[in-house]
């Protein structure tokens, strides 16, 4: 593992950002795992910037989304497809067919997962995942107690990580109970990793995981078992660990 720690939130967007474009350059048609939430907007607000400024062409580049809401119309505010856009894909240059979420209104939710399962196989795999941790452990939707050998699968929320979005939604029983997640296992395939985080509230499980022992209550222990782990977090999230 290889841990960064950046001063505050602006270097560690301006540093993500730099590590996405230089996979970019390294491998125009790299494939993307990305996520949505408060922690990545500052990533994708400098890999805009790198856009404008000519340094970095996404026109070959194929991204996958970590995850999404389900029964939850696609323009919805809060669906991810909405802050996707919003945030990253309406102002760079992806195409819209390399451009890969799961769907979030769809009647066979487990046809939808070994569909995108199987998109991410035909795709080559994830070159680089970039992902954010919840305050519980929790990678993507992959929430506390999920099996490492998931794919891509149907989650029900925790009520922790739906009373974090109780505001945004307008209140908890707004909050969807379900997501399309990648699985674990999926991530784990991924050939890099970069875990993303910032600030105090964070601190306290990012120590948990990487410091503590790996296990299916804290999901994002098992990124201590990845062969390629870059974790970039701030001064604030880095209270508690030590160099590894
Ligand atoms: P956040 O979410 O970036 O909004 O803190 C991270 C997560 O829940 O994975």
């Amino acid at each position: 593992m290889q841990l960064v720690i950046v001063q505050d939130y602006e270097e560690l967007s301006l540093r993500a950002a730099r590590m996405v474009a230089r996979q970019i350059l390294l491998k125009p048609h790299t494939v993307l795992a990305l996520p949505t939430g408060d922690t990545p907007t500052g990533m994708y607000q400098a890999l805009v910037q790198f856009y404008q400024q000519g340094f970095v062409d996404f026109s070959q580049v194929i991204t996958f989304n970590l995850d999404e809401y389900l029964d939850l119309p696609p323009n919805h505010p809060q669906s991810f497809a909405s802050y996707m856009q919003k945030h990253f894909w309406g102002k760079v240059n992806l195409r819209p067919e390399n451009i890969h979420i799961p769907s979030s209104q769809v009647n066979d939710p487990g046809r939808e997962c070994a569909r995108y399962e199987m998109l991410i196989r035909k795709a080559g795999g994830i070159d680089l995942a970039v992902l954010g941790i919840g305050k519980n452990g929790h990678i993507a939707f992959n929430e506390p107690g999920t099996s490492w050998n998931s794919l891509t699968h149907v989650a029900e929320l925790s009520s922790e990580t739906r009373e974090c979005e109780a505001a945004a939604f307008g209140g908890l029983e707004r909050v969807p109970k379900r997501a399309i997640t990648m699985g674990i296992k999926t991530i784990m395939q991924a050939r890099a990793i970069l875990l993303l985080a910032s600030g105090a509230e964070k601190a306290e499980i990012l120590a948990q995981a990487l410091h503590g022992s790996v296990s299916i209550h804290v999901p994002a222990s098992i990124l201590q078992l990845h062969p390629n782990l870059t974790v970039m977090v701030d001064k604030a999230a880095a209270r508690f660990l030590h160099s590894v």
